[in-house]
């Protein structure tokens, strides 16, 4: 975690506290704006688990432990990418990835405009912020370039509308939004910012010792005091920490119906607070996918893309048999040690057996109406009930209001970038449009300015998700081990918790984490049953690395 400067325990006028964010590039307290506004400043992280291994003498060979590995997204491939970290340097370990789809990455991956490849665009997660330490360490490891979201050939501006009015709109100088939010909302934005650190600090404990690793979530989350945080809806934990409406509902609310399609009075406490930590957000130019392809191809784990696993059985012998379907026929059937199930397990559709103890319960998902689409035709302001003469905001979040009975019909409408049409040489915006339902082309060309051009959208790709749960206020979570023996994980249950790629690949670390140390206790408990001996020291310290 980087070194935080502003505690709120630090008794200093809001004034000071304001100009001290401004000194450091942040347009007031209102982190959501800073991504738009600002490029970014990728933060320098140490290597948390740099490789130093000393040479040891790892004596007769081991037997192979192989472990499999069902989703190649965040959390299978970070599992995947910490094993080989995690592991002693003497274990032999074979990871076998099974991905049901054709690509690495899950519910991050890139579709090309135009068709395209010189153009991608994010279809999924588009966003991490800089103190995501696992995304952000890897894609420094892989040398991939981040890039601020905003391109810089379109004026910043973010708006914020609830069908009718505009509840706020930013300004192309920072200075003058600044005055405009705390004109408009007083000290609430500084609140949340506090609150902000104070929640999100206690989450980074989860990355250290001695909560790192965590064998249960919800034991952990309480222990942290996070769990007062997921047991109110966001609009219960912001008012119970004096932050209300119009700025929880204006611009807190926006933030948590873009990041996950729900409202305030819904959406637990937790994740309503991670919407707005945004400072220093960045994406991977060419896709964020290509932080799990480094991960998985750095474990040197064999991938096998096309291939669904159908069945997870244990066998007499303890191991498990990974049954899948594939069009690759350099699979054979093959028995694992361990295994790994990185992806939801009510959209895995696979069968356990035996089943597990707990069995993860079906949660709801948010399905999400992804549009992309290109057009030259710019915005038409007088839809959204602006004058002729102005710009409609680049950036327009939604929000709904309780005396306000219209819903926008859209969580958000993102102006993403300018590009060139190979086909006409014109220049146009690739527009990307969030929605509860499907879009009517009507409601497309309609948010449009009229032009005599016959085809106004000139490339459309439509993509429906079950993005993320539903979240609503909860204190207990599934459960991170499946099977007594602790051969069969599970990494999805963090999801109801706080989910982004970033909790994915801490869970998937964590799973790693506590796979290599059931393997350093076995390895243990053998040398005492052969030997009746202490472990010899150079084991000992290889597996303190
Ligand atoms: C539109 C959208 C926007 C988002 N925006 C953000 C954002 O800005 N920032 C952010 O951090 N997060 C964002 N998220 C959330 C983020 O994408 C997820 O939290 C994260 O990617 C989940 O990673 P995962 O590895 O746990 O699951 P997944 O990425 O879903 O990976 C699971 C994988 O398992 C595979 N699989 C499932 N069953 C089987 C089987 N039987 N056999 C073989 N393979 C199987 C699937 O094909 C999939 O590839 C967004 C999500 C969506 C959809
Ligand atoms: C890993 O397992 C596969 C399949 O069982 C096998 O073909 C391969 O040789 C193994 N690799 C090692 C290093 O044991
Ligand atoms: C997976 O399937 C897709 C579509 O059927 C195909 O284009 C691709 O080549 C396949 N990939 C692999 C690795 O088999
Ligand atoms: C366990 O049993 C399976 C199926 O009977 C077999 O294929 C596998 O080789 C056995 N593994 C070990 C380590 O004995």
């Amino acid at each position: 975690m980087a070194p935080r400067r502003n505690s709120p325990a630090r008794q200093i006028p809001w004034y000071q506290n304001l100009w001290e964010h401004n000194a450091v590039g942040i347009a007031v307290s209102v982190c959501i704006l800073i991504w738009l506004l600002y490029p970014t400043k990728t933060g320098a992280y140490a290597h948390a688990y740099a490789q130093q291994q000393p040479i040891i003498d790892c004596g007769p060979d081991g037997p192979v432990k192989s472990v499999a590995i069902i989703g190649a997204g965040s959390a299978g491939a970070s599992a995947a990418y910490y094993l080989n970290k995690f592991k002693n340097p003497c274990d032999k370990v074979n990871i076998t990835v099974f991905e049901r789809s054709s690509y690495v990455g899950g519910r991050s991956t890139t579709v090309n405009v135009y068709d395209d490849p010189a153009e991608p665009v994010e279809l999924g997660a588009s966003i991490f912020v800089e103190v995501n330490k696992n995304l952000v360490s890897a894609a420094r490891e892989f040398s991939l370039i981040t890039t601020s979201r905003q391109s810089k050939e379109l004026p910043g501006t973010l708006g914020v509308y609830d069908g009718l009015y505009w509840k706020f709109i930013s300004s192309e100088s920072s200075w003058w939004t600044t005055a405009k939010i705390l004109w408009k909302y007083g000290l609430a934005p500084i609140r949340t910012q506090n609150l902000m650190k104070q929640t999100t600090g206690k989450f980074f404990k989860m990355y250290e010792e001695p909560y790192f690793p965590f064998r249960d979530l919800s034991q952990t989350a309480y222990d942290l005091g996070l769990t007062e945080a997921t047991a109110a809806t966001g609009e219960e934990f912001l008012l119970k920490n004096g932050i209300q409406s119009p700025f929880s509902t204006d611009i807190i609310q926006a933030s948590t119906r873009v990041n996950y399609a729900q409202n305030l009075n819904k959406i637990h406490g937790l994740e309503s607070l991670v919407c707005m930590a945004t400072d220093g957000a960045m994406q991977v130019q060419g896709g964020n996918w290509q932080i799990f392809d480094g991960m998985l191809k750095a474990s040197c784990a064999r991938v096998f893309l096309n291939t669904s696993v159908t069945s997870i059985t244990r066998q007499s012998n303890g191991t498990y048999a990974v049954d899948a379907l594939s069009s690759n026929s350099a699979i054979q059937p093959s028995s694992y040690d361990t295994v790994i199930l990185a992806a939801p397990l009510q959209y895995a559709d696979l069968t356990l057996d035996p089943a597990p103890l707990n069995p993860p319960p079906e949660i709801p998902y948010v399905n999400l109406h992804v549009t992309l689409f290109t057009s030259a035709c710019a915005l038409n302001p007088q839809l959204f009930g602006l004058n002729s003469n102005e710009k409609v905001p680049t950036t327009i979040l939604t929000t709904i209001s309780d005396s306000q009975p219209v819903h926008p019909g859209f969580f958000s409408i993102s102006t993403l970038r300018t590009l060139t049409n190979p086909k006409t040489g014109e220049k146009e915006y690739l527009y990307k449009i969030f929605s509860p339902e499907p879009l009517k082309i009507e409601f497309l060309e309609g948010i449009l300015l009229p032009s005599p051009d016959e085809d106004r959208i000139t490339w459309k790709y439509e993509k429906v998700w079950q993005s993320y749960p539903y979240l609503p206020p909860r204190v207990t979570f599934e459960d991170i081990q499946l099977d007594k023996e602790g051969k069969v994980w599970y990494t999805s249950g963090i999801e109801s918790f706080i989910s982004t790629m970033e909790t994915s690949s801490l869970m998937g670390m964590n799973v790693a984490r506590l796979i290599v140390d059931g393997w350093a206790g076995e390895e243990e408990s053998q040398w005492e049953e052969v030997t009746g001996e202490e472990i010899p020291r150079t084991v000992k310290a290889a597996e303190e690395l």
